[in-house]
């Protein structure tokens, strides 16, 4: 089993190794299969859906200027003008392909979501002619969030004026550090008068949400450098700011140059305690500022600020996942298209949908699932789980939770709520494979 996300026991040294990975779902997607396409994605995707689950759509565009070194997601930098366009034709073919659906087809849409790669890599052109062709298929006039990913570099004033006229409502900028040698030495595209730029023309055309993700642990961060980068964007003061701790999953170009001894990146990824030490501060000097800390990655200016799509997500939500390599989430069954650019094109051209693993889950697995999702959260409302689920949590997980508490990771456990201290908290990934099913606590994660 791969590491997750920094497991040694405390004051023990915790190197970042590689395959260690960030628990986005639940079971983990080792255990979804081909053959469960056919036995139970299809004949979900055929069927009704549940009443009263809202439904969101995700869109993968997996084009970026150039692939950062510590990147794990399906990402292209090679293609050419006539294969985007091809490419997204088939994301439009897809999307009319699930309007058919019986799951999905008519129903209102609560949130969409570009994810990349990096969606705003796309031509003003590009997003105009895709928007449009989406919204005729499945309209998202009344979606309360449309959220898009961009990399700084590559927002001009004309493209950022044609993404707030698509009515998107979060707008998420990937900063990741505001020092231009780390940028540089972790291959990222832009710099950082690149981010200031994008900034002060994205907060002029007035998105109702900006959002920043930071990365603690990039190659060549220093106590130092990371306080600059702290400093740097409490004095930009978005309205969220997102903080991921370095990963190194085995698809990274450092994990290779690890794994193969090549020596490319002389800078080690900071370790563990490092990198929690790290967003530890960084919370600090938020909450300081007037932020609030909303889950083990974000902190927001304004409490009322939410993130609906890790919201509907983490309650279990149905999502339709349109894209190579995308996941979705229909009526409790998992999918995932194919991950391979002419499989998963192959596959759309041909009439089929592209799913190339699924896994439909169990009532308890459905519940775990939401259980260890909204743990990221930092607090859990047991009444959620009583209702919808039939099950107390802290019954259900006294065991763990008691060796949580005596370990000082949860500070809070009665009968209204279970509450992680901030400790717990900045280790929340490592605390969830507790919650596993017996059957799911040996295997490979990915
Ligand atoms: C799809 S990217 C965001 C949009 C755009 N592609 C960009 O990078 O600016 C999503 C985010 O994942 C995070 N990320 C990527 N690789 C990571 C890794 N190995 N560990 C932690 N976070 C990572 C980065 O913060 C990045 O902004
Ligand atoms: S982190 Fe973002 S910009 Fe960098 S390669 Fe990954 S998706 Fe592209």
């Amino acid at each position: 089993m791969s590491e997750s996300s920094g497991s040694s026991p405390a004051g023990v040294a915790e190197p970042t190794g590689v395959g260690s990975y960030f628990v986005a779902n639940y079971p983990p997607f080792s255990v979804w299969t081909k053959e469960r396409v056919e036995t139970e994605a299809l004949p979900a995707l055929h069927a009704p859906p549940s009443d009263g689950v809202p439904l969101g759509v995700y869109l993968h565009v997996p084009f970026c200027r150039k692939r950062c070194h510590f990147c794990y997601f399906r990402v292209y930098t090679d293609k050419n003008a006539d294969e985007i366009n091809g490419y997204l034709d088939t994301l439009v073919r897809e999307m009319e392909m699930y309007s058919r659906l019986e799951a999905v087809g008519g129903r209102e849409l609560d949130f969409v979501y570009f994810g990349g790669g990096t969606p705003s890599f796309l031509s003003s052109r590009q997003l105009d002619g895709l928007v449009a062709r989406l919204r005729a298929i499945m309209p998202w006039d009344a979606a309360r969030e449309i959220t898009f990913e961009c990399e700084p570099g590559t927002l001009t004033a004309g493209k950022l004026s044609v993404i707030r006229d698509l009515g998107v409502t979060r707008l998420s900028l990937g900063i990741e550090n505001f020092d231009d040698r780390i940028l540089d030495l972790n291959g990222r595209a832009h710099r950082s008068p690149e981010i200031h730029a994008a900034y002060d023309r994205a907060r002029a055309l007035d998105f109702p949400t900006i959002n920043v993700d930071l990365i603690a642990g990039m190659l060549g961060e220093t106590d130092d450098t990371w306080q600059k980068s702290v400093d740097a964007v409490v004095k930009l003061a978005p309205d969220s700011v997102t903080i991921y701790q370095m990963e190194l999953p085995f698809n990274t170009t450092i994990s290779s140059d690890i794994l193969n001894g090549s020596g490319r990146f002389a800078d080690p990824v900071a370790d563990w305690a490092t990198k929690r030490r790290w967003v530890g501060e960084a919370f600090d000097a938020l909450e300081s500022a007037g932020y609030a800390v909303r889950t083990a990655y974000a902190a927001v200016r304004d409490p009322v600020t939410s993130f609906l799509y890790t919201d509907r997500l983490w309650q279990g939500a149905d999502m339709a996942g349109l894209g190579v390599a995308s996941f979705g989430h229909i009526s409790g069954v998992h999918v995932q298209n194919f991950d391979r650019w002419e499989t998963y094109s192959g596959a759309v051209e041909g009439g089929e949908l592209p799913l190339a693993r699924a896994y439909g889950q169990s009532d308890e697995e459905r519940m775990i699932r939401e259980f260890i999702l909204q743990l990221k959260r930092g607090a859990v409302r047991s009444e959620y789980f009583r209702t919808k689920h039939g099950v107390d949590p802290g019954q259900r997980f006294t065991r763990q939770l008691a060796s949580l508490r005596s370990a000082g990771y949860v500070s809070t456990l009665n009968d209204e709520e279970i509450v992680l201290s901030r400790d717990g908290l900045l280790r929340v990934d490592t605390l969830l494979p507790g919650f596993f099913l017996p059957e799911h606590s040996g295997v490979r994660y990915t």
